[in-house]
């Protein structure tokens, strides 16, 4: 008996020792009352944009070119990053492909109406983004390259870009470059001659291929119907009614097809012919390819001639001379507000300028 009070005696202070230690019950963090969502009464409303309007866009998916990329070689690509950044691809060791197309800044475009290359001499046409280019159907204004590959060598030897005497000139010099030499032989190993212009094109274009920026328009057209603002769909309404979307189709908005300028009412002091300068067919005189429209609003200013300076000016142009069609000010800032929809986020590990050999 004496030996059992002595036991709870002893296990009293122990009890109390123990209580002390455990934390008290986490009650306060529970809500108090948890106010359950109300119910929305289920108005089944219909969408701003129909499904079916979107029709113009799903030529082809974007995901499609991101899965492409994704299956290019990761030497190649790291080739292709070293040679967009290589200042040494110019006659003066001072103009890279990312000069004019600034990948970190300005995305993948500059901000002048047209470009200044060797010894500050300007060219005619205005310099587009390469974010999205490879998604194109052709390359440059008046699609006069086929591809990203065939158009990357056009710069190089360019005499007011990066005015590199001739192809041999470039091969020469990447030639004396020992990391280079080493590089090419490993990425195009079992080729005669490694260092060579297509491969440079290669490994460019490869580079280039990875860089496409989807959007929030994207998400939107693949389902996601609160991907974009209740503004932002009625932009893309005006868009679609205004007749926008009968030119700037594919999921890049754009890029997939040639379209004259000037279509419904001659274009104001139009010189350059575009289109019809590559052919020699009048019958393309001021043809252009129909620009994507991807990070549009970040590449100002605009036109093949840079001659556009705000978004609202090439908006309300484009309706004016394409369509035959005067926007008041609340579509043409509807159709801006779009347009910022189709802004999409800059890789910024994958465009790290690299270490050169
Ligand atoms: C001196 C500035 C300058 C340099 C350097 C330059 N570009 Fe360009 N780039 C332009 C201009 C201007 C155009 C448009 C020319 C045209 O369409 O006639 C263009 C067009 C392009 C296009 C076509 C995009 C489209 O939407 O059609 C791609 C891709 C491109 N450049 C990639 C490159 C690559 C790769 C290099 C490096 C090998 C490079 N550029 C070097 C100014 C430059
Ligand atoms: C009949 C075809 C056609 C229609 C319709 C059309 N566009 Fe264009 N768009 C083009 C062409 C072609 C270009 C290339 C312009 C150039 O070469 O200067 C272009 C270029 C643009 C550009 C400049 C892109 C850049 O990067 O410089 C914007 C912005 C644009 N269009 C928006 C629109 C909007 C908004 C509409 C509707 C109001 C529209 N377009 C209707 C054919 C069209």
């Amino acid at each position: 008996m004496r030996k059992t009070l002595f036991l709870v005696a002893l296990s009293i202070p122990l009890l109390f020792a123990c209580k002390d230690d455990k934390p008290i019950a986490e009650e306060e963090d529970k809500p108090i009352v948890e106010e359950k969502d109300k119910p929305i009464v289920e108005e089944k409303e219909k969408p701003i944009v129909e499904a079916a309007a979107l029709a113009p866009f799903r030529t082809s998916s974007i995901d499609a070119f991101i899965q492409a990329g994704a299956a290019i070689p990761n030497d190649l690509i790291d080739l292709g990053r070293m040679l967009f950044y290589e200042q040494r691809l110019s006659k003066a060791d001072d103009i890279s492909c990312n000069t004019c197309h600034d990948l970190a800044n300005l995305y993948g475009a500059e901000n002048e109406d047209v470009s200044t290359g060797h010894n500050d001499q300007r060219g005619g046409r205005n310099a587009p983004t390469v974010y999205n280019a490879a998604m194109q159907f052709v390359q440059f204004w008046d699609g006069r390259a086929q591809d990203v590959e065939a158009q990357a060598v056009g710069p190089i030897t360019n005499p007011i870009e990066m005015a590199m005497d001739d192809d041999a000139a470039v091969v020469e010099k990447l030639g004396n470059i020992p990391g280079y030499v080493t590089l090419f032989e490993s990425v195009f190993s079992g080729d005669a001659n490694p260092i060579s212009m297509e491969n440079i094109g290669k490994a460019i274009g490869a580079f280039e291929r990875r860089l496409i920026t989807p959007a929030p328009f994207h998400r939107f057209l693949a389902g996601d119907s609160k991907a974009l603002t209740e503004d932002e769909q009625n932009g893309l309404k005006t868009f679609l009614d205004v007749g926008c979307a009968s030119c700037h189709d594919g999921p890049g908005v754009g890029g997939i097809r040639y379209r004259k300028l000037g279509a419904k009412a001659p274009w104001p002091g139009l010189t350059d012919k575009g289109r019809g300068d590559v052919t020699g067919n009048t019958s393309d005189d001021y043809s252009f390819k129909v620009s994507s429209l991807l990070n549009v609003a970040q590449t100002a200013p605009y036109g093949h001639n840079g001659q556009r300076a705000t978004l609202e000016e090439a908006v309300e142009q484009m309706a004016q001379y394409q369509l035959g069609k005067t926007l008041s000010a609340a579509e043409t800032s509807s159709i801006v507000t779009f347009l910022n929809a189709l802004t999409g986020e800059i890789p910024e590990d994958y465009i790290q300028a690299p270490t050169l050999p």
